[in-house]
This record gives structure tokens, sequence and C-alpha cells, in this order.
């Protein structure tokens, strides 16, 4: 979404949910913005009571930070999990994380989408 100014429209929104009082909120934000630019997440997350989920660009250590902090209360993985079916089991152990072949993405077929093998 591009605006001229993201913070007040966002807010708005977050605002403008947490008055009807929806449950859950899906945030997307980067984990890992550039410099300079400020993050919003914590913003929503002082003016929305439900249940705030975060995702974009997390990884293992970034997510727990951000569930140890109170910033969220769950995160999402998107490009993790399709080249890591089993990644919930990956993170238990510490284990490598396979990269997923981004050439495959919305291909239409089931290539990169569920070829991609568990830990032995
Ligand atoms: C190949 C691909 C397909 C996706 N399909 C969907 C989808 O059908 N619905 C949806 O809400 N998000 C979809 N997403 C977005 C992810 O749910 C997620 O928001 C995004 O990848 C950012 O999270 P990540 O940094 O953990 O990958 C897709 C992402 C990728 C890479």
């Amino acid at each position: 979404m591009g605006d001229s100014n993201l913070e007040q429209t966002y807010m708005f929104a977050v605002e403008a949910l947490e008055k009807k009082k929806i449950g859950i909120l899906h945030f997307m934000e980067s984990a890992t913005l550039p410099e300079g630019l400020k993050p919003l997440a914590p913003e929503a997350r002082k003016r929305f009571s439900g249940l705030l989920v975060l995702n974009v660009g997390y990884d293992q250590k970034s997510a727990e930070q951000a569930l140890q902090t109170g910033l969220a209360d769950a995160i999402t993985f998107g490009t993790l999990f399709i080249s890591n079916p089993d990644l919930p089991q990956r993170f238990g152990l510490d284990a490598p994380l396979a990269t997923s072949d981004t050439s495959t993405y919305y291909s239409g077929s089931e290539e990169g989408y569920i070829d991609y093998p568990p830990l032995a």
C-alpha cells in the first residue's frame, strides 16, 4: 500500500478495526526495515487490543524476540514454510533451513510447493 502519510493511514485503519472489536489483526511489515524507516507494528500494538500477528521477513530469532518483547502474539512464516514443510520441528532442533527457489513461485504447478523434503 502506498501513501504520503503511511503512519496516519495505517493507524486510522488499526483504530477503526479496534472500534469494531476485531479479534485478530495480521499486520504485514518487514522485520528488517531500511535504516531511518519507523516501524509501525509497535504503534499498531498500542492501539489494538486483540491478537496481533506479524509477518514478513521474520526468522526464528527475530520471531522469538517479537514474542518475548510482547510486540506480537504470533508470527507467521511464508517463504520459510514453502521450502521447510517441517519448519516448527526444524526450529525446535535448530536444524538447517532449506532455501526456497523463487523461480517456482506462482507457477501454478506443485513444483516448488509440495516437493521439498522434510528432515530425514
Ligand atoms: C509463493 C508465495 C505464495 C503466497 N501465497 C499466499 C496466499 O495465497 N495467500 C496469502 O495470504 N499470502 C500468500 N503469500 C504471502 C505469505 O503468506 C507471506 O505474507 C509473505 O510471504 C511474507 O512472509 P515471509 O517473509 O515469511 O515469506 C504467499 C507468499 C509466497 C512467497
